[in-house]
């Protein structure tokens, strides 16, 4: 139903493009699995993230529901984040370098690009009808 599209309920106070509007954060999971070609296009979002010196910090570690390691990854879920996401087709865990690859010095922008690679990734995955929820 396309009342059901955020857009159609928020007001934003100057016009933006949809994308930004349509892409938000359900607990309703379907228990669908993740096709490797949609997981894969999502990471590839991500990768072309801008960041410092192009150092491209951030790491995604993840298991399908279907994977071997899928109860290790609820267990990182709090209860309350754990009680939605065990519903979903694939968890993530996304981490960041904390040192230049090309000199191994400290970045102070690691967790920055990081937080950009996964807004790429949320915003493919909301293109796509995915839904991506962030959690702490
Ligand atoms: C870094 C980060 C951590 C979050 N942690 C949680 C969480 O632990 N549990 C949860 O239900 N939502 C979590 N969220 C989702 C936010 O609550 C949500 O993005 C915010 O309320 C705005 O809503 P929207 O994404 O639907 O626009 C998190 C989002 C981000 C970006």
């Amino acid at each position: 139903m396309s009342n059901t599209k955020p857009e159609n309920t928020r007001k934003t106070d100057y016009k933006i493009n949809s994308i930004f509007v349509n892409r938000w954060s359900p607990r309703s999971m379907t228990g669908e699995e993740i096709s490797d070609d949609d997981l894969m296009s999502l990471f590839e979002a991500a990768r072309w993230s801008p960041s410092s010196f192009n150092n491209q910090p951030w790491r995604f570690i993840y298991s399908k529901r279907t994977g071997s390691e899928w109860s290790k990854f609820l267990d990182l879920l709090n209860e309350g984040n754990r009680i939605w996401a065990k519903e979903a087709g694939v968890l993530v865990v996304i981490i960041s370098r904390k040192n230049f690859e090309y000199n191994e010095k400290p970045s102070i922008t690691h967790q920055f690009d990081a937080g950009a690679a996964w807004k790429n990734l949320a915003l493919e995955a909301s293109i796509r009808g995915i839904v991506a929820h962030g959690m702490q």
